[in-house]
Formats: structure tokens, sequence, C-alpha cells
């Protein structure tokens, strides 16, 4: 499968069509955040909830203050994490360039500068911020290697960018950044402790429920998932973490590494899920650190909120 070039990317950005995008963390379906026929394009290729907004991805900070308001803290977390995963949840300040069915109607907007050097090219070039969801099929795992993200919503879009796999292997850190709160609405990449190092504390309790996108029901496989298991129950897969456990070639790090765990999660979940196991179960990962946003995505995935 070959990709496309970062040209035939932005000229199908500027007509108004969808492109599957690299980006550090998952693969994206991008398009023109301004052109709601575009952004209604990318519910319907995902089939998602209207309610649950976009995030525009820009070149920089100076980009993302044409779009948003940031007060003195999220200026310090863009400085200090930008380009990479991190999403700021800020008021919007121009309507018309994220438009109203990319923000759900809402009066703020989530920005983020990917790192990626291909989504960047792109959205340089492009020269306007483009909305991306992550590029699966609504509920199901993101994807993270360019034929995971071809498979699921490959179909509805015009161009296709082969940006490699994606090294982070989470969505980025969603941080809201209003009425002079500071909220991880979604634990990601950048982990808590990065940014209460930077910006102060985060407000205790309420995490995750002021997202509405945060289903119950998300980034699951066919296969029911059981999390925290000590081995694989017949026909299960166990996706292990450490050295010893299960199947290495199914394995989320050999070494017990959160960040090889992290990179290798959707992927294995994925590679699993083909395999049509009655189950997927997956070893205990500890909490801290990545480990926040791994388990929030297993948890999820095996059905439980929050
Ligand atoms: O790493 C990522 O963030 C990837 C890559 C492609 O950039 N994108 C991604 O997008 O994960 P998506 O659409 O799958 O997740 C966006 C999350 C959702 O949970 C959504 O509800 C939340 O961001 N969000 C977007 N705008 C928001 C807003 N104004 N207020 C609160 N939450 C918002
Ligand atoms: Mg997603």
């Amino acid at each position: 499968m070959n990709g496309d070039s970062d040209a035939k990317a932005v000229e199908v950005l500027r007509s108004g069509g969808l492109v599957i995008l690299p980006t550090e963390t998952v693969y994206g379906l991008a398009a023109d955040a301004g052109n709601a026929q575009a952004v209604a394009a990318i519910f319907e290729a995902k089939g998602r909830p209207r309610f649950n907004p976009l995030i525009a991805h820009v070149s920089d900070a100076v980009q993302a203050e044409t779009i948003a308001v940031f007060d003195d803290r999220a200026r310090r977390l863009a400085e200090a994490f930008w380009p990479g995963p991190l999403t700021l949840v800020a008021p919007v300040r121009d309507r018309e360039a994220v438009c109203d069915l990319a923000r759900a109607g809402l009066d703020s907007v989530a920005v983020r500068a990917p790192g990626h050097a291909r989504a960047r090219a792109v959205i340089a070039a492009f020269g306007r911020p483009v909305v991306a969801p992550s590029a699966n099929r609504s509920g199901r795992p993101s994807p993270t290697t360019f034929a995971d993200a071809v498979e699921e919503t490959g179909f509805a879009a015009a161009a296709a960018l082969d940006g490699g796999d994606c090294a982070v292997g989470v969505e980025s850190t969603v941080v809201s950044v209003l009425d002079g709160r500071l909220a991880l609405l979604r634990p990601g990449a950048v982990t808590r402790e990065e940014i209460e190092t930077v910006a102060g504390p985060l407000d205790a309790g309420g995490e995750g429920h002021r997202s509405p996108g945060r289903l119950a029901l998300h980034y699951a496989p066919d296969a029911p998932v059981r999390i925290e298991a000590d081995q694989a129950r017949p026909g299960e897969i166990l996706l292990g973490f450490g050295p010893g456990v299960g199947d290495p070639a199914f394995s989320l790090s050999l070494t017990g590494d959160l960040r090889e765990a992290a990179a290798n999660l959707f992927r294995r979940l994925r590679q699993a899920d083909r395999m049509k196991p009655s189950g997927i179960a997956v070893s205990p990962i500890p909490q801290a650190g990545l480990g926040e946003a791994i388990n929030d995505r297993l948890r999820r995935a095996a059905g439980f909120v929050g």
C-alpha cells in the first residue's frame, strides 16, 4: 500500500476532502476546520455523535492564539509541550476558522500542535487549522499504523499519508484552561506530573467528565477485553506486561516499559482481535506516569466507565 504526497494532501484539504494524517500519537482523519461540509463528512465516516467536538491542529502557539484565548497557564503549557501530544481546551476566539460543528457548538475549542514531521508539513502548507479526530470508526481502537488507519476510515479519505508507526501510540492529553480552572479531561501521552510541574495543581475530581466524547465503551475491539489478568483463560489471548508473561508476540512490553507499552497498546489489541479469540486478557499495568493513560484506555475498552 503506497501513501500519497504532502502536496496531494494539501490539495485535498483545500477542496474540502478528507485526509488520513499521521501524528506522533495516533493516525487522524483530517479536514479543513472551517469547512462545515468537510467536517460533517468526518462525523459521517466515523459514525461519531455530533455532540463530540474535534481537536483543531495548528502549527504553533501563535496560530493557536488566533483561534483560542490563552491565559498564562495555557501559554506555559504550550511552550513546554508543543509541538507534541498535548491538547488545550480554551475559550474560542475565531468561530469561523473552527466551525460550530467542529466545536459541537461549544464556546471553547480544543487545539494542539502535533509533533509528527508530516502532520507539521501539511498543516503549515495548508495555512489554516485542521481538525483531526483519531481515524478509527467511533468506539473502536485508535489506529497507530498506516494500514490500520486505511482499514478504519480509508474509504472516506481522498488522500492517505504514510507516516510510519506512531511513536507515542496513545492520544494526546486533553487539559482545559477555562475560567481560571485547570482540569485533566483525558489522560494521555503527557503525564499528570508533567502538566503539574509546568502549570501547577490540576483541579481535583471530575476528570474525564467534562469532555463530551468520553463514552463508556470506547477503544474497544470486537473481542471482550478483561483487564488486570494474571493469565489467559482458554480461548483468550493475553497481552502481557513484563518478562515471561504470555506469548511474546502479543506482549505490550517484555521489559515492563510503559513507553513501549503505550506505543504497542492499540496495535496489539487490533492484532489480537484479528485472531478472533474468545477474549483479550491484559496484564495489570502500573498506574504511574504513562500508565494512567494506558489504564484509562483499557478500562474503556473493557467497558468500564472512568
Ligand atoms: O492525539 C490526539 O489527540 C489525536 C490525534 C489525531 O491528534 N486526536 C484525537 O481526537 O484523539 P479525538 O477526536 O479522537 O479526541 C478528541 C477529544 C474527545 O474526547 C473530545 O470530546 C475532546 O477531545 N474535546 C474536543 N473539544 C473539546 C472541548 N471544546 N471541550 C472538551 N473536550 C473537547
Ligand atoms: Mg478518538
